[in-house]
């Protein structure tokens, strides 16, 4: 399972890059709002310094939300890297503008996608990638974590090739959980990915190898 941060947050990227597990980067407008990003030219301008910073896929999510508009953004947005990922909407004009980039050979994330029946429109579209929001599920009520093992028992019997990107990830137990279920990516906030590396009984052992060590060198 490939791990994405789900940030716009330059020194939070280059954290997650340092621990060398950092397969990508997701991002949307609410993200680039939060570090104060706007105008497309600065917007643009932080995307390429993502892609400066890590190896994998960065989506770039286009802010159209007509067919025509959508195809001239992420096209645009494609031209800053290689890395560019362009993140499409689940809406009607998304759905054809997926089918065009497809065509295309630009990489495409299907982005905010609350069932199964969408999940098979990103993938007949010829997504790259399809990003179901576990936690704005869970936060509605629903079961977010079923939907990923739903798309992926779909996709496997289907044999699509759209990859599952477990997004809106809000804790180490949702990693753990989509990794169970099939996701291909999961797509997190810092806090969750290192939240991964606590185990209390980790730390008590830790101390008492040390201090056995230490002892048996007196
Ligand atoms: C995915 O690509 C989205 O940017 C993100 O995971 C949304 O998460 P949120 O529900 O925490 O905003």
């Amino acid at each position: 399972m490939k791990f994405f941060i789900d940030t716009a947050n330059l020194q939070q990227i280059a954290e997650a890059k340092d621990l060398g597990i950092l397969d990508g980067v997701t991002t949307n407008p609410s993200l680039m709002a939060k570090e104060g990003i706007t105008g497309k030219s600065e917007i643009y301008k932080h995307y390429k310094k993502i892609c400066d910073l890590v190896e994998g896929d960065v989506s770039a999510e286009v802010i159209s939300t007509d067919y025509e508009g959508m195809i001239r953004e992420g096209k645009e947005l494609a031209m800053i890297s290689e890395n560019i990922v362009v993140k499409v909407p689940m809406i009607k004009d998304g759905v054809k503008a997926l089918v065009e980039f497809t065509k295309l050979d630009i990489k495409t994330n299907c982005t905010l996608v609350f069932s199964a029946g969408q999940a098979i429109l990103a993938a007949k579209a010829g997504a790259t990638y399809v990003s179901p929001f576990i936690g704005r599920i869970d936060d509605s009520g629903w079961n977010g974590m079923q939907l990923i093992s739903d798309i992926y028992d779909i996709y496997s019997l289907q044999g699509y090739d759209t990859e599952i990107l477990a997004a809106s990830i809000r804790s180490g137990l949702h990693i753990v959980d989509a990794a169970k279920a099939g996701a291909d990516v999961v797509t997190c906030p810092l806090d969750a990915i290192m939240s991964l590396l606590k185990h209390p009984l980790t730390d008590i052992g830790l101390e008492k190898f040390l201090a056995d060590h230490a002892k048996a060198a007196k």
